[in-house]
């Protein structure tokens, strides 16, 4: 059974299907406003598989073309006759559930070939599933903390996965890749004419996930101004769309994660306090992988595994010497180093058995530093550094590569100038020639 609604205009069908969300639009070419072709892309916009139906009397090569090219998915000839309407409007129909069948069953796949799920025996790990296993029926917010590339997102997902929300959306929203105006409208959405550029009323990510997880990454650089919305949104469960005093109400669990100490930020001023309580009503420490270290190689078999993905289905192998450096070296990266290691060696090694040389080199450049350096300048040193942040920083939106090089140098040498002035800032900051409270606050920041 299905209910049709008429729209005198492409303007009022827009309003129309933001409301009703229906499972197909068809659509008239000439229109009083705005013309059909030009509706199109909106309508897919709104909804990306809805299928519309282009109904033209100009039965020329360019109107089809043309209208095919902006997403319609078939078109109608006119005079229309009903049988032959009912032929294309079953079909995309039919389509249209396939295709979400198909999205489903790809969902339930990946969630059987276990590559979106944790790997680890540790006890470290064996603490997190606990404690993921504790809060996912719970709704309460939970802040999940950890360094770089532990997992934090494959964390969020599990406990999404694991909570009666899982049939809803998991709706994530990096909080550091954007400025200040832009995250709020992405997150609470904006009524048209809110601010230059917002033609179109758009609904933000917490709308997007009513039913469902929104999962805020990278809390800790959240803007202040949007930390003091998020509390009253999570005290009252609703919101205002940038640009409109009208309420939303939803029902989202918010999980949320961080890799810096919030703590820290809050004493910096740059996170709320109240909301940090608000957020931490549980919370999930991730270990770093230098810390687990014996469950290297079950990680090291599932990326082998997960990169086996040719039709000869052969699975990449590992030499037991290549694996002894993996379980050596330190991983500042975490496992998001060891996936892209062991993806550099897949590569290098075409086919054959990874052996240590088909490592990165600066990793095995680092293992040979752990005897003292020989005939390592100043330059190898850095190279390596750089290589290190760079590996951590390709899996990131936003690198910060080169503030996190630079503090690492500063450090050493503020550190080694104090020990020679045996804490002595004032002469220290004589010697290194820069004034005394930029010198404290490097001494702070870097926590000498
Ligand atoms: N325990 C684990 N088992 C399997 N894969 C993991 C595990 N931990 C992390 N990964 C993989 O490592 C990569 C990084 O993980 P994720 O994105 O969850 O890290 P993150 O903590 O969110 O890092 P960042 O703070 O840099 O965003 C992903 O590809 C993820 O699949
Ligand atoms: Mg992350």
């Amino acid at each position: 059974m299905y209910r049709g609604h008429l729209a005198a205009s492409a303007e009022e069908g827009l309003e129309l299907a933001a409301k009703e969300r229906p499972d197909l639009v068809l659509l008239d070419i000439r229109l009083p406003g705005i013309s059909g072709l030009d509706a199109l892309p909106r309508f897919r916009e709104q909804n990306p598989d809805l299928p519309v139906l282009i109904m033209t009397a100009h039965g020329t090569m360019e109107t089809a073309i043309e209208a095919t090219k902006r997403g319609a998915w078939n078109y109608l000839l006119k005079p229309i006759h009903n049988e032959d309407a009912l032929h294309h409007i079953r079909a995309a129909l039919e389509h249209r559930s396939l295709s979400r069948e198909v999205a489903q069953l790809k969902r339930e796949l990946e969630d059987w070939r276990g590559l979106e799920s944790l790997v680890g025996r540790s006890p470290a790990m064996q603490d997190v599933y606990r404690r993921i296993g504790a809060v996912a029926t719970s709704s309460s917010s939970v802040l999940i903390f950890g360094e770089s590339g532990t997992g934090k997102e494959l964390v969020a997902k599990a406990i999404h996965r694991h909570s009666d929300r899982a049939g809803g959306p998991f709706i994530a929203v990096n909080c550091a890749s954007m400025p200040e105006p832009l995250l709020e409208s992405e997150l609470y959405g904006h009524v048209k004419g809110a601010f230059t550029g917002a033609i179109r009323d758009k609904a933000g990510k917490a709308e997007v996930a009513d039913g469902g997880t929104l999962f805020l990454d990278e809390i800790g650089e959240m803007p202040l101004a949007i930390q003091a919305k998020l509390l009253r949104f999570l005290e009252e469960k609703r919101f205002e769309r940038v640009g409109s005093t009208e309420p939303v109400e939803v029902d989202v669990r918010i999980l949320a994660a961080t890799n810096l100490d919030l703590r820290v930020q809050i004493k910096k001023q740059l996170f709320r306090e109240d909301l940090y309580y608000r957020l931490n009503v549980v919370s999930i420490e991730l270990p770093p992988l230098r810390s687990h270290k014996d469950d290297i190689p079950l990680l090291v078999a599932r990326f082998l595994s997960a990169g086996a993905g040719e039709p000869s289905g052969k699975r990449a192998e590992i030499s037991q010497e290549a694996m002894k450096l993996l379980e050596r070296y330190d991983w500042p990266g975490n496992v998001r180093e060891l996936k892209n290691a062991i993806e550099h060696a897949v590569v290098l090694a075409q086919g054959k058995t990874i052996a240590p040389e088909h490592l990165p080199s600066h990793i095995l450049q680092s293992l040979r530093g752990e005897a003292p350096a020989q005939g390592q300048t100043l330059e190898d040193l850095i190279r390596q550094r750089t290589h290190r942040a760079l590996d951590v920083a390709e899996g990131q939106t936003e690198g910060n590569a080169y503030a996190e090089i630079s503090a690492d140098l500063e450090k050493v040498v503020i550190e080694t100038t104090l020990k020679r002035t045996g804490g002595n800032q004032v002469q220290a900051s004589k010697l290194l020639g820069i004034h005394r409270t930029t010198l404290r606050k490097k001494i702070e920041d870097y926590g000498l």
